[in-house]
């Protein structure tokens, strides 16, 4: 199925309303992960990229590659939707940085062109992991690292469609959750955490680590309303994981 079309088009609708309610949160800091926006400083995954090749799978206003940049990385912000990157050229501060328009499932880089290849709901959860984690493979150069977040598992079975929040009930079944409609035609992707290991594995990739993200109690989610409230203090909302290519 090839859901950029759809994606692009999504993201471009929504990337102005986007930003205004996600920015203050996501923008607040550098270097923080995911919905509850735990900063990396706690969670060790990125470590240094200073001198490094970066490149961000759909970077959206480049909350992340700007701070990278700022770090003395040479980071490249790939995205689908142009709204999103013109939100990441107005945002950009004094660290430049380039942005490019493309699909994760089908980067426009030579082989071995990154010494890091990272995402935080990018790439690795809008377009399908099958197609891009081979790719963000091929982009690496030996020793280089693909480090991504994506939402956990736990967390999309348990959305409630209906009541539009994550609760304690199993909803949607684990194995197939694949694909997952995000409205008019648009679609985002998830995997079983077998299907990832074996599809990094398959990209010739090896797994370091599989970091859980947990916030605080009393930690909001920027995004998702969930009963109970700290919801992901109990049960895992995200997985981050850190892999490098031999
Ligand atoms: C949730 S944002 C992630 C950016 C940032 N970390 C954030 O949390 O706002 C998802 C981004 O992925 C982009 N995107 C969607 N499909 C994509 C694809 N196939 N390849 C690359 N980027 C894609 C969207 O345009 C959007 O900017």
């Amino acid at each position: 199925m090839d859901s950029i079309p759809a994606n692009r088009r999504l993201w471009n609708r929504i990337s102005s309303a986007y930003q205004h309610e996600h920015d203050p949160q996501i923008g607040a800091a550098p270097r923080l992960w995911g919905m509850y926006s735990v900063p990396d400083a706690r969670l060790n995954a990125l470590g240094d990229v200073t001198g490094q090749r970066v490149l961000e799978l759909g970077c959206g206003a480049g909350q992340w590659s700007r701070a990278l940049a700022a770090e003395g990385a040479t980071v490249v912000g790939l995205d689908l939707s142009e709204a999103q990157l013109k939100a990441a050229a107005r945002a950009m501060g004094a660290a430049r940085y380039a942005l490019v328009q493309g699909a994760a499932e089908r980067l426009p880089f030579a082989d071995g062109s990154f010494d890091l290849v990272f995402c935080d709901f990018g790439g690795l959860s809008w377009a399908p992991p099958r197609r891009a984690v081979p790719q963000a493979a091929r982009v690496l150069g030996r020793g280089g690292r693909l480090v991504f977040n994506v939402a956990a598992p736990w967390f999309e079975a348990c959305y409630d469609e209906a009541a539009g929040r994550v609760t304690t009930t199993l909803r949607r079944d684990y194995f197939g959750l694949d694909a997952v409609a995000e409205g008019d035609g648009a679609t985002s992707y998830q995997l079983t955490y077998g299907d990832w290991v074996r599809v990094l594995r398959g990209a010739g990739l090896v797994i370091d680590d599989l970091v859980e993200p947990r916030p605080d109690l009393g930690t909001s989610n920027g995004y998702n309303e969930t009963d109970p409230p700290d919801w992901a203090h109990r049960w895992p909302a995200e997985l981050l994981w850190v892999t490098h290519k031999p």
